[in-house]
């Protein structure tokens, strides 16, 4: 019998609102014809915006080796993934995943642990390797390490690894018989030059997600958040929505986690201080450390780039960066993509994806940040976990969130990466080459969601996702 989506007790469609055009509210700028994450909010007082730019010049320029006659902008390493921020954060958009064999990971990273959990680190660090695969090093030396005039430094320190991707790849067919092939990455682990891993590691393929609109994120108050999460599903949707709870070195307490794909930081400045500790290898007062384990002799031995405080990022450099991330703004919707998508608006909420991908928040006042307060903001997020099931699954725990568990990640700005980047990776792994291929990997508690979906009629599909990439 034809049932229509609206007869079957699916979710009743909001009324469309002008301001859905403005995702980051009165922050949201134009960027037509060259969309971009990285300019100011349009609200930022001009007064702060050499502020930002400064934080913006941190978060670009490459970090260097210690030592040198500056001490502000060395500390890199001595293991690293990448010498600047927007190096994997493309443009303040995603990171590259490499879609062959024989591209070595570069803006992406492997987290690594074994089983147990760990009050402050949410996990239990693999033991020689740390929590995350440093696939660079401030020494030469492996790059020539068959080269004969090289091999007297053996002391260097050796990147942790290089890391390729197999792909294999399978075909899903719709009811209507069309066929759509995804694929999805294995972790290829070469050149472990501290032995091998653990025999019961744990691994976490995670892209750079993109940074735009973070500072909005942020000031959404923690109780709208709160009032989305259904753990026990008490509404019977089979949509739970948990908030994972992480360590804060801020306060030093357990709070509810924001950032990170599987929620796993409470707030901007952990976030980004975790981000310099292991991504650049640059110690701060968050994150006093090296990213050198007890089993890395020669990297603990390194000159570092400490300023006079003891830290090679002190605490004014690290609140620069913050507050760049910070006022990082969203691009405004089209006015002809707003107004044309209205049929696949309707189909996104009627489908289910609403229930996740949260499409509006209001944020509080706030006398310290004003431009950020009362804003009527569309990030289509959540903020929560989410079991999505065994295809996505990395099965590595991250504090209390599951190995099947990921954060709804925002969906503003989704349409820009391909014009951005020249290419759209999409999920926490980059497996998904189009919002088509993003939502057929949907499972778990999106399950129902995703069955809706395949069974709309072609022309309907095409109407979701064009809405989708309208945001
Ligand atoms: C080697 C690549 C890489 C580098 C370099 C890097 N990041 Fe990231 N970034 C990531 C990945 C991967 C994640 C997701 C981490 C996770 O899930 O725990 C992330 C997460 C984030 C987030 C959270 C986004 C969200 O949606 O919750 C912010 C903000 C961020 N990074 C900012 C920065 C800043 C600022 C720097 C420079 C200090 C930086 N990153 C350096 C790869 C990188
Ligand atoms: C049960 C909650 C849930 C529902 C329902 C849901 N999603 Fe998602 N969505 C997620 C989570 C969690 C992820 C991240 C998964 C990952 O990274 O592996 C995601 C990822 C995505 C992405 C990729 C975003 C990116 O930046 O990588 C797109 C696009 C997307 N969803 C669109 C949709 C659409 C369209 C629908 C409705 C057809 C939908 N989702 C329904 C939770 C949900």
């Amino acid at each position: 019998m034809f049932c229509c989506l609206s007869a079957c007790g699916n979710p009743a469609v909001p009324a469309i609102s002008e301001t859905e055009r403005y995702p980051a509210g009165q922050g949201s700028v134009s960027t037509a014809p060259f969309p971009r994450f990285d300019l100011p909010l349009a609200n930022l007082p001009q007064a702060d915006k050499p502020l930002f730019y400064a934080g913006k010049a941190l978060a670009h320029q490459p970090w260097i080796t210690a030592p040198t006659i500056t001490d502000a902008r060395d500390g890199l390493g001595p293991l690293f993934n990448a010498r600047t921020c927007l190096g994997c954060h493309v443009k303040g958009s995603k990171g590259f995943i490499p879609q062959d064999d024989k591209t070595a990971l570069f803006s992406a990273l492997v987290r690594v642990s074994i089983a147990g959990q760990h009050l402050k680190n949410g996990v239990v660090n693999e033991p020689v390797y740390g929590d995350q695969l440093q696939t660079q090093s401030t020494s030469l030396t492996h790059r020539f390490r068959n080269a004969r005039s090289f091999t007297a430094r053996s002391e260097a320190v050796k990147p942790e690894a290089t890391i390729y991707l197999q792909w294999t790849a399978h075909t899903f067919t719709y009811p209507d018989q069309q066929q759509v092939e995804l694929r999805a990455p294995k972790l290829d682990i070469r050149q472990l030059n501290y032995g091998p891993l653990h025999p019961q590691t744990k691994f976490s393929l995670r892209n750079a997600p993109a940074i735009h609109g973070m500072g909005l994120l942020e000031a959404i108050d923690q109780r709208d958040i709160n009032a989305l999460q259904d753990p026990d599903d008490k509404n019977g949707d089979a949509i739970s929505g948990r908030i994972n709870m992480v360590w804060d070195p801020v306060t030093q307490t357990t709070q509810p986690g924001r950032f990170g794909l599987k929620a796993s930081r409470p707030n901007l400045q952990t976030t980004i201080a975790g981000a310099f500790a292991n991504d650049i290898g640059i110690s701060n007062p968050l994150f006093p450390s090296q990213p050198c384990t007890t089993s890395q002799m020669h990297c603990t031995l390194q000159v570092n780039g400490n300023n006079t405080d003891g830290f090679e990022l002190p605490q004014d450099l690290l609140d620069l960066v913050v507050n760049f991330n910070r006022n990082l703004a969203v691009p405004k919707r089209s006015a002809e993509q707003y107004k044309n998508t209205q049929n696949g608006r309707a189909l996104f909420y009627q489908t289910g994806c609403a229930n996740c991908h949260t499409p509006r928040f209001v944020t509080p006042q706030s006398a310290a940040l004003p431009h950020l307060s009362n804003q009527v903001i569309w990030p289509y997020s959540d903020l929560l976990l989410h079991d999505m099931g065994k295809a996505l699954a990395d099965n590595r725990p991250d504090f209390i969130a599951s190995g099947s568990e990921w954060r709804t990640p925002p969906l503003w700005g989704n349409g820009l990466q391909q014009p951005m980047n020249g290419y759209q990776q999409l999920m926490h792994d980059g497996r998904a080459q189009s919002v088509e291929e993003a939502i057929l990997w949907h499972g778990g508690e999106a399950q129902n969601t995703k069955q809706k979906f395949t069974e709309l009629n072609k022309k309907e599909r095409q109407q979701l996702i064009k809405f989708v990439e309208s945001l």
